[in-house]
């Protein structure tokens, strides 16, 4: 039973753990009332006790060993911004088991370990938050949960990775290459110190999972998901997308495939028509397009990053758990519900493709190309060419593009590996996949 003040533990005290503990503080009286009960941070687990705070705390509130808060019988919440998946995986299994809810914004520890944690979650009835795990301060994971539970998700493309959106803006609009833009995304603090989830797509992966996890209510892993990162995007190819009247982005693509039981899971660079709200999503900004069978198409807009709209998702998910703590006998926690899909591989996906390939300057280069995606029934629905450079031995070579129709990604391959063979294709073709969104495509 929880007493007159609900008492709160919150495990990691870095950005986003200072920003939570200063807005309970600085909100208190506004929570309090919407919550419908006052509250106390009990105690507050970091890992160096003797580091300068940068907000005044009450003696004694300070542990170095986060078991102080699970083992506490009167703490009965417990907010987990330690981050990393090892300690915060025995963490979370060890709040659960003692039954005290959790709310996290740790998108890795959910991708890795989500499965096993709702279900623990489930059979304990004590419910796992996770708001700020995915898109910062966009309240995508209640809206999924709550406002649009009654359709079946037909699809979520979305940017959610701030970082990687602010690189290729920064591309587009300044013309920087790949290695000034990330530069430009570190000093602005943008970027992580290790920036390499970030733009190998996998923090967009993460979150990725976890909003399949949540629209289908089945547990899915990491190893299902095909991720590119935008590591090997060019300049040039900044330059044709928008000759074509695109805009690349680094897209989340979840799509239910109803007639195979099955579902579409990818993040890779992907040209968006301008025409559509995603191209114009600009900077650190995230945006995360839900299409449902009885609400239609919907946007979601906001910082998916920083301090304070991260904070802003998680003090949401402590005043769902505060009022929650009061009815305990039913809670809004993610409840899987479906048995595990099967995940499409990535080669029996089907989208149009931009191709782009740098080859010999010489004749015959675009039929023989051409003939080869045609013996794959591929179609061709525009070819751009653009003057490359000189090699070292003062040979020439082009940029040549090929937009393609909607092909499997398997024949996609199988025909590039044929075209690679002909001797007048250098180095790797880039491959992106052209989205077809609905509204405004
Ligand atoms: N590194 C992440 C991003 C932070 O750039 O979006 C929020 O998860």
């Amino acid at each position: 039973m929880i007493g007159d003040r609900l008492q709160i533990g919150l495990a990691g005290l870095g950005t986003v753990g200072t920003g939570v503990y200063e807005a309970l503080l600085r909100n208190r009286s506004l929570l309090e009332a919407r919550a419908q009960i006052s509250y106390e941070v009990r105690r507050i687990a970091v890992r160096d006790l003797g580091k300068p705070r940068e907000v005044a705390l009450e003696p004694g509130v300070l542990t170095d060993d986060w078991r102080d808060l699970v083992e506490d019988e009167k703490i009965d919440i417990i907010i987990e911004l330690i981050g990393g998946t090892r300690e915060a995986h025995e963490l979370v299994l060890a709040a659960l088991k003692a039954g005290k809810p959790v709310v996290t914004g740790n998108k890795a520890l959910l991708a890795e370990h989500g499965s096993e944690l709702f279900r623990l979650s489930q059979e304990r009835g004590v419910p796992l938050y996770f708001e700020a795990s995915c898109g910062g301060g966009i309240p995508i994971v209640q809206s999924l949960q709550t406002s649009l539970i009654c359709n079946r998700v037909d699809s979520i493309v979305g940017i959610i990775n701030g970082t990687s959106n602010y690189i290729l803006t920064a591309m587009e609009k300044k013309g920087l290459p790949f290695h000034e833009a990330l530069e430009e995304a570190r000093m602005l603090g943008y970027a992580e110190a290790d920036p390499t989830l970030d733009i190998n797509g996998w923090d967009a992966a993460h979150k990725a999972l976890i909003l399949a996890m949540l629209a289908y209510g089945t547990p899915l892993s990491p190893d299902k998901v095909a991720v590119r990162g935008i590591e090997s995007i060019d300049p040039v190819d900044i330059q044709f997308a928008q000759q074509l009247g695109y805009t690349i982005k680094l897209l989340v693509v979840i799509k239910r495939h109803a007639n195979q039981k099955a579902l579409e899971l990818r993040v890779q660079p992907s040209f968006v028509p301008q025409t559509h709200l995603l191209s114009k999503v600009e900077g650190v900004f995230n945006a995360i397009a839900v299409s449902g069978d009885i609400v239609g198409e919907t946007i979601f807009y906001g910082r998916g990053a920083g301090k304070n709209p991260t904070t802003s998702a998680v003090l949401g998910d402590v005043v769902l758990a505060m009022r929650e703590c009061r009815l305990p006998d039913y809670h809004t926690g993610f409840h899987p519900y479906a048995e595990a899909m099967r995940v499409l591989p990535a080669q029996e996906t089907v989208t149009p493709y931009y191709v782009r390939f740098r080859v010999k300057d010489c004749h015959g280069v675009i039929a023989a190309i051409s003939a080869l995606f045609a013996r794959y029934d591929i179609g061709i629905s525009a070819i751009t060419s653009r003057d490359g450079a000189d090699d070292e031995e003062g040979k020439h070579w082009n940029y040549l593009v090929f937009m393609l129709y909607e092909c499997n990604f398997g024949q996609l391959e199988s025909s590039l590996a044929e075209i690679q063979r002909l001797g007048t294709v250098l180095g790797e073709p880039m491959v992106l996949s052209i989205e077809r969104m609905g509204m405004n495509d």
